[in-house]
Formats: C-alpha cells, structure tokens, sequence
C-alpha cells in the first residue's frame, strides 16, 4: 500500500517529496490554484465552517474523514488508489502485456488530450455552480453542494497531477490554461458544451450532478481500464468521490419530484406552482435539457477515435474486465439508426468505431433505472405521472444526430415543428425566471424550502437538522 504524506504542502500518496522537481512545480501551480478557487469557487461562505468529507487514505474510511472545514483549507491532494501488481493491458490490441507506468511516446498526444478533456470539466463545473450557495433550500444541501465543489476541485489535482509528471512543459502548459479557461465564457469557454450551460438554479444543479457526473462516472470509468496505469489508478479513486456527486443530483431530484407530487394533490386545481412549488412538467423539462446535452458528451456515434483509443488501449468500456469476456472488440458489429435525407435508417456499424455508443447505451440504462424509481415515488404521492427519458436522438448538438431535428420519441421531425414544441419539451425563459423567485435561501438548521422534500437521512449518520454549515 502506498504511504500517506498528510501533513505535505499538498498532502500525497505518489510520495511527491522524493521527486523535488515535481513537488516544486506543483507548488507553484498550487497559489495559482487558490486564487482561482477564490475567484471562481462558491461566491461567499469561503470564511464559513462546512462539515465536509476530506479524503485522509484511499481504502477503508480513511477516504471519507468528516469535519469542520473552511474550503479554502481544504486539503487538495493528489491520491492514486493502491498499484495492482504486475498489471497488464486488459484490452486492444496491447492486451496481456505489461501496464505502461510510463506515456507511451506513440499515445503522447491521444493522452494528453484524454487528460485535459476530462481535466477541463472538473473547475467547469465549481464554475458553473458557483452561485448557488445564495438560493440554498437547506445546510444539508448548501453543505452537499460545497461538498461536490472541493471535490471538483481535487479532481482537477488529479488530472494536473498527471499532465505535471508525466508530460513535461506541454503538460505544465495545459496545467495552466485549465485555470484560463471559463465555463460560458464567449472568448475562452471550457471545452465541452455541456460545461458551459448555466447552472443557476437548484433544479439544474441536481439534473447536473444526476446527468452530467453520472457521465464523469462513465468516462472515469473507462479511464480506470486504461493501460497507462497512472491514469487508471487516478480515475479508480475518483469513482469513489463521484459516488457522492450522483448521490446528491439522484436524490435531489427525487426530493423535488416528491414535493412537486404533494403540492399537486394540494392544490384544488391541482398547479403545484399556485402553492409555491415545482410542477412535474417543468422538472421533466429540465430532464430533456440536462440529459440530452450530457448524451453530447459522450462524442459521436461513429468515431475513428473512439476505436483508436480502444485499440490503443487507453480507454476501455464501462467496467471493461467485468463485464465483458472479450476483449478485442475485432468483426463484431453495432446497430445504428443512421439519419439519412430524413429517415432513419439502420447501419452496421464496426464495434470499435462505435464505442462511444457503447458507452453511451450504457449510461443510458443506468439513467433509466433512476427514473423508473422516481416514477414510483411521484405515483407513491397519489399522482399519476411517469417522468421518463427523451429518445437518444432528441436535441443533440453532437454526433450523428447533431443539428437535426427529432421528437422526445426520437421520430425525424422538421425544423419548425420542433420549434413549435420547443417551449414544451425544454425549459423557457419564464420556467427558469419562476425557479429564481421560489428559490430563496433557507439558512436555519432542520429548516427547508417549500418547494423540495428533505432528505430520509443526514450526513455520515448525522440528522437532517445537523449544523452542516455554521455562521
Ligand atoms: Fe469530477
Ligand atoms: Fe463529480
């Protein structure tokens, strides 16, 4: 197992202080990384003391250590879960020799790029959500919310950590525009489009920790296959983390959906929104919003990539050793709709070039499994509604489907008629200006917002009215 250096500059498991170049490159970027966090971080409660989760070891609980925090003291660290021994490549056509502790000088690039891709969502999203401390329904969720920031955060170490050791000047350049780059920003966005979204109201924030994390679970995923083992490793502790962030948007969602049910059946016209609340349509909405951006991310459907880096065996599929016996993925075909002058037509697709539709499909299933569940609880409440999932193909912006036009079924439609339908399937501009008026911040312990359900639970066994956040 490796050792743990807490009490370090930047507390480590990669034992930092044995490489002295390293550690003091990190240490320059690391006050760059704090003045970033102060400027982009969470808007406010920077002086305040949150109870957060801060990772002290990578097994057992030390990984899940609870205290009093301010997050600028937050220990940003670089963990990699423990080596597997004698590792090999578990996929493409490397399969079965030694795991790469090194870049391999042929994947430099491919690599590189995989790292900042998945790098450059980590402070987008801190970013995007750095206002919603001010419209908090609870401590509890102000506190979740703070919580999925420094993890973020930490992230962003992981990724930095990588590109610092083992990609030279190149790497510490890209280190560095991590930090310049600005989630919706016109003249230097971040690199994905779903990271540059607003998310400025509580119902988006768990859509996106529901959709947009439940993607970083999937890519990580992946990562964690891959032959370059530093990179596996790295991702392999992050997924643990990112159960958390999944935790909060599912939940959420569920919690709002609960409320949303109640205040329908209260209501003698049965609008949840006359008593102050979310009606079901609207959270449906933002589901088709959040949901098909995040489909985007995944890249298109048919990509030369996506089978490059399988070949490669940089990135697997999801949980690639257990779930499949073969490993290849070599004259073996996948089935697409391929649009073709307005129609769909069915094509077969070479398996390896469709990996990021295999990724997809299977992000998909595990997004339905939560709706089916929040169906349930809305039905549970007396009211007959089912929140379902749009097609695959509804308002992409990516991939094959990008830029055309279908139905929440995902039949071709024209332009028009999506427009005519646009205000129904997808959140308007008054949907989101009625979430900023009911949202208003509730600061007092066991106190919570008319227009959501508290939680069943608290925070590492504490109650709902726990002081998660003190003033
Ligand atoms: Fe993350
Ligand atoms: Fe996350």
């Amino acid at each position: 197992m490796s050792a743990f250096d807490l009490q370090a500059k930047i507390p480590n498991n990669v034992n930092l202080g044995d490489d002295r170049r390293l550690q003091r490159a990190l240490e320059q970027w690391q006050p760059r990384y704090l003045d970033w966090w102060q400027e982009m971080g969470p808007e406010g409660y920077q002086t305040k003391d949150v109870y957060l989760r801060t990772a002290i070891g990578v097994s057992g609980d030390d990984w899940a250590h609870y205290d009093y925090v301010k997050m600028p003291d937050y220990r940003w660290g670089i963990f990699l879960a423990d080596q597997v021994p004698d590792r090999k490549v578990p996929f493409g056509d490397h399969m079965g020799e030694p795991a790469w502790q090194e870049v391999p000088g042929e994947y430099r690039n491919v690599l590189r790029r995989i790292i900042v891709t998945q790098g450059d969502t980590e402070p987008a999203s801190v970013e995007q959500q750095r206002l919603l401390g001010q419209t908090a329904p609870s401590l509890y969720d102000l506190r979740n919310l703070f919580q999925v920031n420094v993890e973020e955060g930490r992230h962003l170490w992981a990724m930095v950590y990588l590109l610092h050791n083992h990609f030279g000047a190149e790497g510490r350049d890209e280190a560095e525009e991590l930090l310049a780059r600005r989630a919706g920003d016109q003249d230097k966005p971040r690199i994905l489009d779903a990271f540059n979204q607003p998310c400025n109201d509580w119902l988006s924030f768990f859509c996106f920790t529901m959709f947009a994390d439940r993607d970083g679970k999937f890519q990580l995923a992946s990562l964690a296959q891959s032959g370059f083992d530093p990179l596996a490793r790295t991702c392999r502790f992050m997924l643990t983390e990112e159960a958390h962030h999944m935790f909060v948007g599912d939940t959420g969602i569920e919690r709002i959906l609960r409320r949303s049910a109640q205040l329908t059946k209260l209501d003698p016209s049965g609008d949840a929104r006359v008593q102050g609340g979310i009606d079901l349509n609207t959270v449906q909405k933002f589901i088709n919003f959040w949901f098909s951006y995040c489909l985007d991310l995944f890249g298109s459907e048919v990509s030369s990539n996506a089978a490059d880096f399988f070949g490669a065996g940089l990135k697997g599929r999801f949980d690639e050793e257990k779930r499949f016996s073969e490993h290849l993925a070599l004259d073996q075909k996948l089935t697409l709709a391929m649009p073709k002058n307005g129609k769909l037509v069915n094509e077969d697709i070479e398996l390896r070039n469709a990996m990021n539709e295999v990724l997809r499909q299977d992000y998909i299933d595990d997004c339905k499994s939560a709706v089916r569940r929040w169906s349930k609880v809305v039905q549970a409440e007396g009211v007959d509604f089912e929140v379902t999932l749009p097609s695959g193909r509804f308002h992409r912006h990516q991939g094959i489907y990008g830029g055309l036009h279908f139905d929440r079924d995902g039949e071709p439609i024209s332009a028009e008629q999506f427009e005519a339908m646009r205000a129904e399937w997808l959140p308007t501009d008054a949907d989101r200006a009625y979430l900023r008026s009911i949202m208003q911040p509730v600061m007092a312990p066991g106190q919570i917002a008319n227009w959501i359900a508290p939680p069943k639970k608290g925070i590492n066994g504490q109650d709902f009215a726990f002081e998660y956040v003190r003033f």
